[in-house]
């Protein structure tokens, strides 16, 4: 975490195995899941490269692309490539131009430090939980500590939001406030 804190991008090289990622990588995140419901990396951004023997190389660049954006992502660059080989990879001159370009563009978007209005699917958790943890509860968690600092804002602060993707994130508020009143969330154990 001290090392992505450290970082403007991060690199995640990301093999396929039996159609998604590697157990070890997905122990990994798994780890890491409290940042759905605590996300931060605002201003970072991602290179997913998968490689796959044959098949699935672009749904687990997304499902690991999924997880960056839930942490907070502010944009994740997707490089699925067909290997064709098990061990003994040769990039052929098609892979190595898409290789090019898109690290190329990875580049000068960090390089830019231009910050991307997010997806609308970043801002259901980034509200919902905003809103979910904003009265007293009996069952106080990490998350009812970590929200306060956010109060009233649509995402987080430096990172532009069109009007539309303002007013998506107010009504996902209120939504969460609704709830909120007919759920206990609890995590008692
Ligand atoms: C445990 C395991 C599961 C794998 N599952 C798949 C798979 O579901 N689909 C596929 O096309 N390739 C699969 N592969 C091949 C890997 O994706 C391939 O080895 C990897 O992308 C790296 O390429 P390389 O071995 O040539 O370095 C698997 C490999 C291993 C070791």
């Amino acid at each position: 975490m001290d090392m992505i804190e450290d970082s403007d991008g991060v690199i995640f090289s990301v093999p396929c195995f039996q159609g998604h990622l590697p157990g070890i990588l997905k122990n990994f995140t798994d780890h890491m899941a409290f940042m759905l419901h605590r996300p931060r990396y605002f201003t970072k951004k991602a290179l997913v490269i998968t490689t796959t023997g044959g098949v699935s190389a672009r749904s687990t660049t997304k499902a690991m692309a999924a997880v960056l954006s839930g942490w907070g992502f502010n944009k994740c660059y997707q490089l699925p490539i067909m290997a064709l080989s098990w061990n003994d990879y040769r990039p052929s001159a098609k892979d190595l131009k898409r290789t090019h370009d898109i690290a190329g563009k990875f580049y000068a978007d960090i390089s830019s430090g231009k910050l991307h209005v997010p997806g609308a699917g970043v801002l259901i958790p980034f509200n919902l939980f905003q809103a979910m943890t904003a009265a007293e509860t009996d069952y106080p968690t990490e998350d009812n500590s970590f929200w306060p600092k956010y109060a009233g804002m649509r995402y987080a602060p430096g990172i532009p939001l069109t009007p539309g993707k303002k007013l998506l994130g107010w009504l996902i508020y209120q939504a969460g406030r609704r709830l909120l009143k007919s759920t206990t969330v609890t995590y008692r154990k």
